[in-house]
């Protein structure tokens, strides 16, 4: 009797034993996937989010939320180290402050700008920005750029195109038509934060941005600019509504939420150098 018990005890031991031991086996593939993905820098596990969400036309024409969620929540962890950049102090910038130079001048501050991968479906980049320096309002057409502020502050103006289009002659030297955008966002963002994106006709599709601080922006961009795809980067001033409002419907809001925009040259004084990225290389 004895021993009979023990024959049962003996096998339950052995299964319970194959059972703990089987709960404790990783396939090799797995726990190399694992290994790779605890040592895989941010920015390739970035890179490789991208290459699987995007397409030659950027997101697909009606996107689910979980793509472009999971980038968010990818991009929100990222700070400048994870690129190669170390924060600049404000303490080391020009001391010219937000509004201590005038236009013409805060634009003439050279904005470094860092190309990390660029394909047919998207761009990785990142642009430096000294206090005061400006991008000015441009626009990104069919595009979807997500963008995280990796250390400053910068405060954003950003509009959509009022749909169907409302488009007037204009009496200004050099800006023959302007059209009716309205006001998506004017805010500072200042690290950390989270991550913001624009689509193609919504969330702030031309955008400004002025740096308040020392600041860096990392960016992605799909589909790319592709000028010969009709993707080209045009600038933009804008006009307070009153500036040509006069029988200009507004269905819906105030009149300061709207402004006339109209198309100008590449600024001359946009001063963009291109700098080297030093961050971690990714693998494509
Ligand atoms: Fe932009």
């Amino acid at each position: 009797m004895f021993s009979e018990i023990q024959k049962v005890t003996d096998k339950a031991m052995v299964f319970l034993q194959k059972k703990a031991l089987s709960a404790l086996y990783i396939p090799k593939q797995k726990l190399h996937m694992a290994m790779n993905n605890t040592t895989a820098p941010k920015v390739q596990l970035l890179y490789d989010l991208c290459k699987t969400t995007f397409t030659p036309s950027g997101l697909s024409s009606s996107p689910s939320p979980q793509p472009i969620h999971k980038l968010c929540s990818l991009l929100d962890t990222f700070g400048p180290a994870d690129v190669g950049l170390k924060e600049e102090s404000p303490d080391d910038d020009r001391g010219h402050g937000f509004f201590g130079l005038n236009r013409v001048t805060r634009w003439a501050q050279p904005i470094t700008y860092l190309d990390i991968h660029e394909c047919d479906n998207f761009t990785m980049c990142i642009f430096c920005f000294p206090t005061s320096s400006v991008i000015p309002l441009h626009d990104h057409p069919g595009m979807t750029v997500f963008s995280k502020v990796l250390y400053g502050s910068m405060h954003v103006k950003a509009y959509d195109w009022v749909e169907p289009s409302c488009i007037k002659e204009s009496q200004e030297p050099g800006c023959p038509q302007v059209r009716l955008a309205r006001l998506a966002a004017d805010k500072v963002l200042t690290a950390p934060c989270g991550t913001s994106i624009l689509y193609p006709k919504t969330g702030g599709n031309l955008h400004c941005f002025t740096a308040v601080t020392p600041c860096a922006v990392l960016d992605v961009l799909a589909p790319p600019y592709r000028e010969d795809l009709g993707r080209k980067c045009t600038y933009y001033v804008d006009y307070p509504y009153s500036a040509f409002g006069n029988g200009a419907q507004i269905s819906n809001g105030k009149e300061e939420e709207y402004a006339w925009l109209a198309e100008i040259e590449t600024p001359d004084d946009l001063y963009m150098r291109s700098g080297v990225y030093v961050g971690p290389s990714i693998r494509v």
